[in-house]
C-alpha cells in the first residue's frame, strides 16, 4: 500500500492495518482463532451482563425517583389534612361556644317558665278561693231571702188575726150581755193574751229587724268584699293571659331552639365522622409515609452500593470495550454531490460494525462509461458505524460512558478524525447536540447528582488550538497571542500544564458555553485572517474534574480532552508552496504522530518507545493518551463521490487505530 505524500503512515506494515485481510481468517491462526472466540462467548456473557446491570440500575433510580415523588404527595396531602383538622378545631370550639350559650339561654328559660307556673298556680288556688266565698254568699242571701218570706208570712198570718178578732168583737156586740161580758171577759183575757202575743211577735220581729240590720251589714261587707275579689280575679285573668301569651311564645321559642339544638348535634356529629374519618386518613398518610421513609433510606442505602457496583461495572465495561475505541460517521450527501458507493452491514464476528467502500465504474470526469471493470470492495470493521440518518443524540448515547470515565477519574480524549467538510465541527461543536455541549451537560448533571453521595467536584477549562506546532489560547484576552505557551510535565504527579494558557473554573453549562462561543470566535476571526485557518490547526478542549468524598475520604481526578482535529485530507508537496507548505507537512506530521503514539502503545511492550515527542499534539496529550487513559475517536467521511480517495484514506488510518489493544486503563490515585 503506497502513500501518495509518503507519511510515516506507510512506515505502519500492511499486514497490521489492512482491515481486509485482518478480518479474513487464517488457516495457520485456527487455534488462536478459537481461544478468541472461547474469550468471545466470556465477553458476550459479560456484555449481557453488564447490559442487565445497567438496566437494573435505571429502573431502580426510576422507582426512586416515582417513590420520591408518591412521598412528596402524600407530604402535601397530609398537611392539607392537618390544615383541614385544625379548621375544624376551629369550628368545633365555635360550635361549642354556641352550645353552651343556648344551654345557658334554655336553663334561664326554664326558670322564668317555673316562675310564671308559680304564679298561676297561686292565682288559680285565689280564684278557687273566691269561688267557694260566692258560692257561700249565695248561700247567705237565699237563707236571708228565706227568712225576709217567713216574716212576710207571720205578718200576713199576723193581719189575717187581727181581721180575725175584729170580726169577733162584732160578733160579741152583737151578742147579750152576759154573753158580752162574758166575752168581754174572753175578750179581756183574749186581748190580754193577745197583747202578750203581740208583744211576743213585736220583740220577736225586732230581734229579726235586729238580724236583718246584721245580716244587711254582713251583705254589704260581703259584698264590698266580693267586689274587690272580683277586681283581683279580674286582674289576675289578665295577667294569666298575657302570661299564657307569653309562655306560648316561650314555648315556640325553646321549640326552635330545642330544633336548631338537633341540628347542630347532627352537625356536630357528622363533623365528628368527618374528623375522625380525617385523624383515619391522617393516621393512614403517616404510616405510608413512616414506610416511604424507611423506603427511602433503604433506598439511599441500595443507591450507594448499587453506585460502588456501577461504577466497578462501568470500569469492567470499558475494559472490555478496549481503551481505544473508533467510530466511523458518514455525514448526509449535499445537494450537488454525487454519492460514492458505501454498504453498511451489522457487527461482524470481531465484534465490528462494517461499512464497506466500493469502486465505482462510472467516470465521473466524462460521464462515459468505460468497459466493465471487476468492482473492487475495500471492507473496514469499527466499533461503531453511524450512517448519515443518525442525529448527534443518538451518536452522544455512545459516548456519554466515556465522560462518565473522567468523572470516574480516567483521562479520556475524543478525536475527530477526518477531510475537511466531513462533519467534525458539526459532530464535536454543533450548539445543542454537539459531543462538546453534551458533554458539558452530563457532567454538570452527574456533579449534582453525585453531590448527594458526598462528592465535590471541581472543573477548569482550558481551550486552546495547535497550529503549525505553535500553540494559541483560545479563552485569553486577545486572540494576537504572541506569547510563546510550553508544555511542562510532572512525571511524579502525571500532570501536564502549558505555561501562560488561561486556566478558568467552570461553575456552570453557561459559563462553558460563554467560554466555548469566545473560543469559536477567536477561532473565526483568526481563519478569515489567515484563509480558513480553522480547517489546519487542531482544537483541543480540555476539562480537568477533580472530586473528593469527605465520607469515603476517596479522591479522583480526571481529564477529559474533547479534540477538534485540522482536516486530514492530503496535499501533495508540488500542490503547495511557501506557508502552505508548511501548514501540511506540520499537520501531516501531528495526524501520523497520533497514529504512530497510538500504535506504539498498541504494540503492548513496555519497552517500546513512545513517539510523544514527535508533534505538539501527541505530546500535549502524552498523559491522556497509554495505560491510564481512554480514547476514542470518531473518523468522519463524506459519502461524496468525490471524495472516494480521501474516505478511503480515512478509514484506513482509522483501521490503523482501532486493532490497536491498550491494556486496561487505571483510575488516577
Ligand atoms: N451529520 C450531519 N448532518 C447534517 N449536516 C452535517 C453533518 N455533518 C456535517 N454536516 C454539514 O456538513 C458541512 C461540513 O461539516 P463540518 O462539521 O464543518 O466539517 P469539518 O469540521 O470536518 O470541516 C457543514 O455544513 C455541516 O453542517
Ligand atoms: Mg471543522
Amino acid at each position: 500500500m503506497a502513500d501518495r505524500d509518503g507519511r510515516s503512515l506507510s512506515k505502519i506494515s500492511d499486514s497490521a492495518f489492512n482491515t481486509s485481510q485482518n478480518h479474513r481468517p487464517n488457516s495457520g491462526k485456527i487455534t488462536k482463532t478459537m481461544s478468541a472466540h472461547q474469550s468471545t462467548s466470556r465477553f458476550q456473557i459479560l456484555k449481557h451482563q453488564v447490559v442487565g446491570k445497567t438496566t437494573e440500575l435505571t429502573e431502580l433510580k426510576k422507582k426512586i425517583t416515582t417513590l420520591r415523588t408518591r412521598k412528596y404527595k402524600h407530604d402535601l396531602q397530609r398537611e392539607q389534612a392537618q390544615d383541614a383538622l385544625e379548621r375544624l378545631n376551629d369550628q368545633m370550639t365555635l360550635r361549642e361556644e354556641e352550645m353552651a350559650n343556648v344551654e345557658e339561654n334554655k336553663l334561664m328559660g326554664l326558670k322564668e317558665l317555673e316562675a310564671d307556673f308559680e304564679d298561676k298556680k297561686l292565682s288559680l288556688v285565689s280564684k278557687q278561693n273566691a269561688d267557694l266565698q260566692k258560692k257561700a254568699d249565695e248561700y247567705f242571701k237565699l237563707a236571708q231571702d228565706t227568712e225576709l218570706q217567713k216574716q212576710e208570712s207571720r205578718k200576713a198570718e199576723l193581719s189575717h188575726l187581727m181581721g180575725e178578732v175584729e170580726s169577733l168583737k162584732n160578733q160579741i156586740s152583737n151578742l147579750p150581755l152576759d154573753f158580752q161580758q162574758a166575752i168581754n171577759d174572753i175578750v179581756v183575757s183574749g186581748d190580754k193574751n193577745l197583747e202578750l202575743v203581740k208583744k211576743e211577735k213585736q220583740s220577736e220581729i225586732m230581734g229579726l229587724n235586729h238580724s236583718i240590720e246584721v245580716t244587711k251589714d254582713l251583705i254589704l261587707e260581703a259584698n264590698h268584699k266580693l267586689s274587690k275579689v272580683k277586681d283581683e280575679v279580674e286582674i289576675s285573668i289578665g295577667r294569666t293571659n298575657t302570661m299564657e301569651l307569653e309562655y306560648e311564645e316561650l314555648l315556640a321559642q325553646w321549640k326552635l331552639t330545642e330544633n336548631s339544638c338537633i341540628d347542630l348535634q347532627h352537625e356536630i356529629d357528622s363533623q365528628m365522622d368527618e374528623l375522625k374519618s380525617l385523624e383515619d386518613k391522617i393516621a393512614e398518610v403517616m404510616n405510608n409515609a413512616e414506610m416511604y421513609d424507611a423506603n427511602a433510606l433503604q433506598m439511599d442505602d441500595q443507591i450507594l452500593s448499587l453506585e460502588n457496583s456501577r461504577r466497578n461495572l462501568h470500569g469492567l465495561l470499558q475494559d472490555l470495550k478496549g481503551n481505544i475505541r473508533v467510530f466511523c460517521r458518514v455525514r448526509p450527501l449535499k445537494a450537488e454531490e454525487n454519492p460514492a458507493r458505501i454498504e453498511f452491514a451489522p457487527m461482524n464476528d470481531a465484534f465490528k460494525e462494517q461499512i464497506t467502500l466500493v469502486t465505482e465504474q462510472r467516470d465521473s470526469m466524462t460521464g462515459r462509461t468505460p468497459a466493465p471493470k471487476p468492482l473492487k470492495k475495500y471492507d473496514f470493521g469499527f466499533d461503531k458505524v453511524f450512517d448519515e440518518s443518525l442525529s448527534n443524540s443518538k451518536v452522544y448515547e455512545e459516548i456519554s460512558e466515556l465522560v462518565q470515565s473522567a468523572l470516574n477519574g480516567f483521562n479520556v480524549c475524543i478525536f475527530a478524525y477526518g477531510q475537511t467538510g466531513s462533519g467534525k465541527t458539526f459532530t464535536m461543536s454543533k450548539k445543542e447536540d454537539g459531543m462538546i455541549p453534551r458533554a458539558i451537560r452530563q457532567i454538570f448533571e452527574e456533579v449534582s447528582h453525585l453531590k448527594q453521595q458526598g462528592w465535590e467536584f471541581e472543573i477548569q477549562g482550558q481551550f486552546l488550538e495547535i497550529y503549525n506546532e505553535t500553540i494559541n489560547d483560545l479563552i485569553g484576552n486577545t486572540y494576537s497571542d504572541s506569547q510563546k505557551h510550553e508544555i511542562k510535565h510532572d512525571e511524579t504527579l502525571m500532570r501536564t500544564s502549558v505555561t501562560g494558557v488561561t486556566k478558568v473554573f467552570l461553575d456552570s453549562p453557561e459559563t462553558v458555553n460563554e467560554l466555548l462561543a469566545k473560543a469559536s470566535k477567536n477561532r473565526f476571526t483568526a481563519s478569515t485572517k489567515a484563509n480558513d485557518k480553522s480547517s489546519r490547526s487542531h482544537s483541543l478542549y480540555i476539562f480537568e474534574i477533580t472530586g473528593h468524598n469527605v465520607n469515603l475520604n476517596e479522591s479522583t481526578r480526571g481529564v477529559l480532552n474533547l479534540v477538534d482535529l485540522a482536516g486530514s485530507e492530503r496535499f501533495t508537496h508540488s500542490q503547495t508552496t511557501g506557508d502552505r507548505f508548511k501548514e501540511t507537512q506540520a499537520i501531516n506530521k501531528s495526524l501520523s504522530s497520533l497514529g504512530d503514539v497510538i500504535c506504539a502503545l498498541g504494540a503492548n511492550s513496555s519497552k517500546q518507545h513512545i513517539p510523544y515527542r514527535n508533534s505538539k499534539l501527541t505530546y500535549l496529550l502524552q498523559y491522556s493518551l497509554g495505560g491510564n487513559s481512554k480514547t476514542l475517536m470518531f473518523v468522519n467521511i463524506s459519502p461524496a463521490h468525490v471524495h472516494f480517495n480521501e474516505t478511503l484514506n480515512s478509514l484506513r488510518f482509522a483501521t490503523k487505530v482501532n486493532n490497536t489493544h491498550i491494556g486496561n486503563a487505571k483510575r488516577n490515585a
